[in-house]
């Protein structure tokens, strides 16, 4: 197909102009919001308080204790309940047991007693206490 040299030009006339329109529609338009990112939307529900049971009161045996995710929890009297971070003081190792009295760290040796103080090192320090509220039957972070 010949195209001759005034019919170029006006085709390219015809291009510069259909450019120029559609460079003119998007100005004085705000720049488009970049993608979310996925994982960081806030919701709802982010400024709301959360309270967690982690507990029944009737797992927690009078007299010691039990080890529930992270945290120890223990009930030296009948409705005393205490919480503790499961962390030992002596060098971060997770205590891993609670037998009647004594919460036990598998590393060194370290116990604890049911409101966390040390009963035989080398630990010197109590377990960190961790708030926790007995709602009716429930035991739950504070
Ligand atoms: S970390 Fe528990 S006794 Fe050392």
């Amino acid at each position: 197909m010949f195209i001759s040299r005034r019919q170029a030009l006006v085709n390219t006339g015809i291009s510069l102009a259909a450019t120029t329109i559609a460079g003119c529609a998007t100005y004085g338009k705000p720049p488009a919001a970049p993608a979310a990112t996925p994982g960081t939307a806030a919701t709802p529900n982010d400024a709301a308080v959360t309270v967690k049971a982690i507990a029944s009161t009737a797992d927690i045996p009078v007299g010691s204790g039990v080890i529930v995710d992270d945290l120890v929890i223990t009930q030296p009297t009948k409705g005393r309940f205490n919480g503790f971070s499961a962390i030992c003081t002596h060098a971060g190792c997770t205590v891993a047991e609670v037998v009647g009295a004594s919460i036990n760290c598998p590393c060194h040796g370290s116990s604890f007693n049911l409101d966390g103080s040390v009963a035989n090192g080398p630990a010197n320090r109590p377990l960190d206490a961790k708030d926790i509220v007995v709602q009716g039957d429930s035991i739950e972070l504070a």
